[in-house]
C-alpha cells in the first residue's frame, strides 16, 4: 500500500498467521495487545498470540464480543480502559484478529489511545481481507448511524492469512464476493470474466482461486485509496458501487436481515438496471452481472415477502453520504471494468428500479 511514509506491507497467501511474530518484532514492537473477535478467539487469534509470543513479545488478548453491536463507543472504551490499565507503552502495537468489525474497533482505538497506537491487521474474514483492513478507515456506530464516529489511521502492516477463510460460515463467504464482484465492475473487466469462469472453484474455496482473487482485490483498493486517501477526489467514492441502494436496504430492514455483502449484491443488481435505463450501458451486462453474482450465491433481488416503500428509500438514499445537497447520486458502469459518479438521476427513474419484478 503506498502512502509515502505511511506505506505498508500487505501480506496474503497460506500459512501467514505464523508470521505475525518475525513480522512485529522487525517492526520494533516488544509488545503486543490482541484483539481478537470471539468468532476467531480460540483458533485464529491463538495462532497469531504464540506466533507473537515466540518472537519474544509479551502478549495481552483482549476478546471482543462477535458482531456488529461491538463497533461501539462503549467497546472502544473498554479497550482505552484495558490499554490505560496495561500502561502501555511505545513498543505497544495493537493487533486486530478478526473481521471488519474488529479490524473497525480496534482501528479506532489505536488511533486515539495516546494519539496514536502502531496497529496491524489480521482480516480473518474475506471482506475484512479484500476490503475493510485496507486503507486506513476506522470507526465506530453511534444510535444515529453506522460509522459516524472514526478516524483514518493506516496500520503498521496487514497479514492476510487465506487459509483462515477456511471456517467462514458460507453465507460470510458469499457476502465478501459481493466485494469481489464489485473491484471486477468498478476497475477490473478481466476479473470479472475470471469469477464467471471460475465460479464453482471460487465458490468451493479453491486456495489457488482466493490467492489470486485477494491478491487482486488488495491490489486495486491500494490503487484507489493511494490515489484519494481521504476521499476528496471522487476516486474513493467509487468503491461505493452499489452501496447507495445497498446501505438504504441495511437501514430500512434493519442491520442483521441481509449481511451487508447480501445488500451490496442486490444494489449493484439496481445499480446496473439504473444504468441500462439512463442508456449508459447495455442490458446485456446488467443480465451477466446478475448471472454472476447467482453463480457466487448472492442475491439480486430483496428476499421473496420483502417489500419496502419506495419512498423510505429514495429518502434514505439522498441521506447517503455520496449525496449531493440531497440530490442523487450514484456510481454507475458505463462499461464493464470503469464506472463514473453519475449526479442528479430523476427520482423517477430510481422508483422505476426499485418496483421492477422480482426474477431477474
Ligand atoms: N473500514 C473499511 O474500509 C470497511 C470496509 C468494509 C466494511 N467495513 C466494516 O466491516 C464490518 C463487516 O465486516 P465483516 O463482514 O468482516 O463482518 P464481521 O467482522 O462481523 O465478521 C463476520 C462474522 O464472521 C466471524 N468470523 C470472522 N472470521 C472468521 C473465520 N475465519 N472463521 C469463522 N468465523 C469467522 C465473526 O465472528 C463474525 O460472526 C462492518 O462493520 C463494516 O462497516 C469497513
Ligand atoms: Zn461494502
Amino acid at each position: 500500500m503506498e502512502l509515502g511514509e505511511r506505506s505498508y506491507e500487505v501480506a496474503i497467501g497460506p500459512g501467514l498467521l505464523a508470521s505475525a511474530g518475525p513480522r512485529l518484532r522487525d517492526a520494533g514492537a516488544r509488545r503486543a495487545v490482541v484483539v481478537a473477535d470471539s468468532g476467531v478467539l480460540g483458533t485464529h487469534a491463538v495462532a497469531v498470540a504464540d506466533s507473537l509470543r515466540h518472537a519474544g513479545l509479551a502478549v495481552t488478548t483482549i476478546p471482543v464480543e462477535r458482531g456488529e453491536a461491538s463497533k461501539s463507543v462503549a467497546e472502544a472504551e473498554r479497550i482505552w480502559e484495558s490499554l490505560a490499565a496495561a500502561a502501555v507503552d511505545r513498543g505497544t502495537h495493537l493487533v486486530a484478529v478478526g473481521g471488519g468489525v474488529v479490524g473497525d474497533l480496534a482501528g479506532f482505538a489505536a488511533a486515539t489511545f495516546a494519539r496514536g497506537l502502531p496497529v496491524w491487521q489480521v482480516p480473518t474474514t474475506l471482506v475484512a481481507q479484500v476490503d475493510s483492513s485496507i486503507g486506513g478507515k476506522t470507526g465506530v456506530n453511534l444510535r444515529g448511524g453506522k460509522n459516524l464516529v472514526g478516524a483514518f489511521w493506516q496500520p503498521r502492516g496487514v497479514i492476510a492469512d487465506t487459509d483462515t477463510l477456511a471456517t467462514l460460515p458460507a453465507r460470510e463467504y458469499a457476502s465478501g464476493l459481493a466485494e469481489v464482484v464489485k473491484y471486477g465492475v468498478i476497475r477490473d473487466a478481466e476479473l470479472f470474466a475470471r469469477l464467471e469462469g471460475a465460479a464453482g472453484n471460487v465458490v468451493a474455496r479453491d486456495a489457488r482461486e482466493i490467492g489470486a482473487i485477494v491478491g487482486r482485490c488488495v491490489a486495486i483498493k491500494a490503487e484507489v485509496v493511494s490515489a484519494d486517501e481521504h476521499e476528496r477526489t471522487g476516486a474513493r467514492a467509487t468503491l461505493n458501487y452499489g452501496h447507495t441502494f445497498g446501505h438504504a436496504y441495511e437501514t430500512a430492514l434493519g442491520y442483521g436481515t441481509l449481511l451487508h455483502g447480501e445488500a451490496v449484491a442486490i444494489g449493484m443488481a439496481d445499480a446496473a438496471e439504473l444504468a441500462v435505463r439512463l442508456g449508459r450501458v447495455p442490458a446485456a451486462l446488467a443480465r451477466r452481472q446478475d448471472r454472476l453474482l447467482e453463480a457466487l450465491g448472492l442475491p439480486t433481488r430483496l428476499p421473496a415477502g420483502v417489500s419496502l416503500a419506495a419512498d423510505a428509500l429514495l429518502a434514505l438514499m439522498a441521506r447517503d453520504k455520496k449525496a449531493l445537497d440531497g440530490r442523487l447520486r450514484f456510481v454507475l458502469p458505463s462499461r464493464l471494468g470503469h464506472v463514473e459518479l453519475v449526479d442528479g438521476v430523476p427520482a423517477q427513474m430510481v422508483r422505476e428500479v426499485l418496483a421492477r419484478p422480482a426474477t431477474a
